[in-house]
């Protein structure tokens, strides 16, 4: 028994994004804390997520020394396309702000991020199932799971719940302290991997009367797109051929005329939906990325307020090690939840300004909908306004 008790610093729990880049930031800090990830590492490095990482986020991972890659195999875009009326509407985040997105996938990174643990030596004990924590309100909490048929317990300082939007840590909030704040959005994204050129060299994000449409890239011979549909599409109801039409009608004819089109290689159907809850802590349990709050994906956030959570949560670790203050870790929750809110908003504008409502929107709605964008192309401030949330919210 005694081989299965561990001792640790920092127990983190889910080894997603956020939960294997805290870990390396607490190791940058002398800090050590063991990563418990309910699926198997290759599980975890093959799932398709979005990819786009705001200036902030590109200069955080080059400052920690996870850059490289990231310089080397993603692409720089000064900007985004906003298609509507048949043309193209470019927001040019250089031009505007001096500032730029990287394209760079979320697969990737997480490639990257694994390869820094590894080499930093630091345990991810993939496979491990059954997460229980106990003593969250004490001083020398512990972490309970199941791995490959036996029991273990990791003693630690302080919990991580890096668990997702399906996590088990945020349930350890009391409910009684716990507020939770949510909007479902009536549609799907149904978005496919494509082994064909980009139709653009920079991100079009489309609305059509019929509805929204966005492509992305992966490089240059790998396309990412989407196209929004019913709330209760499942994979089943969009064969290629459809998906194709329907993203070709979406796109100004001009585009679409350059579009190539191929047997998707990956397709899901997923939801959008806006969710946080507060706080992001209780007791010696902190909360990081998706299992405290979700964002639509338009908008690209999800990866970047989990980097920024976890970027928050380390420098709050690193000075309660340094100084033995808890005043840091206190704020966290405060600190990270006034940059979520404010991507929250961000999404939950341009999902609102893309996409179609159906028995939602009336003809007022659609109208507004209409100005907003006709308002953007005319108002170098309004450009200005979405660039600086685009590109990302200073950390
Ligand atoms: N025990 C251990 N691990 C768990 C448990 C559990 N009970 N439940 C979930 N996990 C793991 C998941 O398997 C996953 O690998 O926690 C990890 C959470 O990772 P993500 O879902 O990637 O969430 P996060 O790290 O917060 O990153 C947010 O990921 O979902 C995207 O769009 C989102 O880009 C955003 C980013
Ligand atoms: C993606 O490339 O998968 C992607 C890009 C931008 C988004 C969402 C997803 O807003």
């Amino acid at each position: 028994m005694a081989m299965n008790e561990l001792r640790t610093q920092v127990a983190v729990v889910g080894g997603g994004p956020a939960g294997s880049l805290l870990a390396y930031l607490l190791r940058l800090e002398g800090i050590d804390s063991v990563v418990i990830e309910r699926r198997s590492r290759d599980y975890v490095l093959g799932r398709v997520r979005a990819g786009v990482i705001e200036h902030g986020t590109a200069q955080l991972l080059r400052d920690v020394g996870l850059g490289e890659r990231m310089d080397a195999e993603g692409f720089v875009h000064d900007g985004v396309n906003l298609a509507f009326g048949g043309s193209l509407l470019r927001i040019d985040f250089r031009g505007l702000i001096d500032r730029y997105v990287v394209i760079y996938g979320q697969t990737q990174l997480q490639r990257d991020l694994y390869d820094a643990l590894d080499r930093a030596e630091i345990p991810l004990l993939d496979e491990s199932d059954d997460v229980t924590l106990d003593g969250i309100e004490g001083t020398e909490p512990t972490v309970t799971f199941r791995r490959h048929g036996e029991t273990h317990t990791i003693r630690c300082d302080y919990v991580a719940g890096c668990d997702g939007v399906h996590g088990v840590t945020p349930q350890y909030i009391p409910g009684s302290l716990r507020r939770t704040y949510e909007r479902i959005y009536p549609f799907v994204w149904v978005g496919v991997l494509s082994p064909t050129p980009p139709v653009n060299d920079e991100l079009i994000y489309a609305n059509h009367e019929t509805g929204f449409a966005l492509c992305s890239m992966r490089n240059e011979h790998l396309s990412r797109y989407y196209v929004q549909g019913s709330a209760d599409d499942s994979v089943d109801d969009w064969p290629d051929d459809r998906f194709w039409e329907t993203l070709s009608l979406r796109l100004p004819p001009d585009v679409a005329e350059t579009l190539v089109t191929a047997p998707s290689i990956d397709k899901i159907v997923t939801p959008l939906r806006s969710f946080v809850a507060e706080p992001m802590s209780f007791g010696r349990l902190y909360l990081a990325g998706d299992a405290a709050h979700i964002v639509p994906p338009t908008g690209a956030k999800g990866l970047n307020l989990a980097i920024s959570d976890v970027y928050y949560l380390s420098r709050a670790l690193a000075e309660r090690y340094r100084t033995g203050s808890e005043e840091a870790l206190q704020s966290y929750s405060d600190r990270a939840l006034s940059r979520v809110w404010k991507a929250v908003r961000f999404s939950w504008w341009m999902t609102q300004l893309m996409h179609r409502f159906p028995g939602v929107h009336d003809d007022f709605d659609r109208k507004i909908q209409r100005t907003e964008l006709e308002y953007l192309a005319g108002s170098e401030h309004a450009r200005r306004a979405m660039a600086e949330n685009y590109a990302g919210m200073p950390l």
